[in-house]
């Protein structure tokens, strides 16, 4: 088995909307905008080693050969509640994609994953799936979200995280090591309350206004 890589997408495009992010001045409209941005950015990068295939068109002038892409499948899995955000702008850049949900919340006791939900594309092992939550904290949730997709017949999973921290990428490679992992930024740490520091907060929280 291959061994997973952790992507940082260093885009200053990127990296400017995360700084807004992170200010907790920034209210939930802005805030959704942007994750929904960065979600669309970050895609670029998960789809970089996408099949290609060479056609031939006309253009206004002659004759050519263009590429496309071959129509590998594609799916995208938001974990709720904040992964809602980030897959508004993957559906923007791959609008054939199709969505599964997987519904986890975190016990604020335990920092256990909880399950709620899972609906996904019924072809989900012909599918490369992105995996996407804003949060990669104690790494619990995508753990469990990767395990469900396994046990689903996923064969092919990208987790697309935008803050995460040396905690979380560890959890994940420890259950799942082929994974690759891109992210925004690696912070430095989690808290005592299993929030990344310096982080953002509460992403699913300051998406949906609900504190
Ligand atoms: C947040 C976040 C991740 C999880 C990360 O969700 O969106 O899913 O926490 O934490 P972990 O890596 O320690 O598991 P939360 O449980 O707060 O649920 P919500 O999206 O419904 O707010
Ligand atoms: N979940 C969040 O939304 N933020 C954190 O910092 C950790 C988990």
């Amino acid at each position: 088995m291959s061994k997973g890589n952790v992507i940082v997408v260093n885009h200053p495009m990127v990296q400017h909307k995360l700084t807004i992010l992170r200010d907790k001045k920034t209210g939930s409209k802005e805030f959704r905008e942007l994750v929904k941005e960065i979600g669309m950015f970050m895609v670029y990068e998960t789809t970089r080693d996408l099949p290609m295939q060479e056609i031939e068109i006309d253009t206004p002038i002659c004759k050519t050969k263009s590429k496309v892409l071959a129509g590998k499948k594609l799916g995208v899995v938001p974990i709720l509640r904040a992964g809602l955000g980030m897959m508004e702008g993957v559906l923007q850049l791959i609008p054939a994609a199709k969505v599964g949900h997987v519904g986890l919340y975190r016990d604020p006791k335990t920092l256990k994953p909880v399950e709620y939900y899972c609906k996904l594309p019924q072809d989900v092992e012909e599918r490369e799936l992105l995996l996407v939550d804003p949060m990669l904290a104690t790494g619990g949730s995508a753990s469990a979200a990767i395990e469900l997709l396994k046990q689903k017949g996923a064969k092919s999973i990208k987790l697309v995280c935008i803050v995460g921290c040396p905690e979380g990428i560890e959890e994940v490679h420890k259950y799942h090591p082929e994974i690759d992992i891109y992210l925004a930024s690696i912070d430095e740490k989690l808290n005592d309350h299993g929030y990344i520091v310096p982080g953002l907060g509460d992403a699913g929280d300051r998406i949906f206004g609900t504190k």
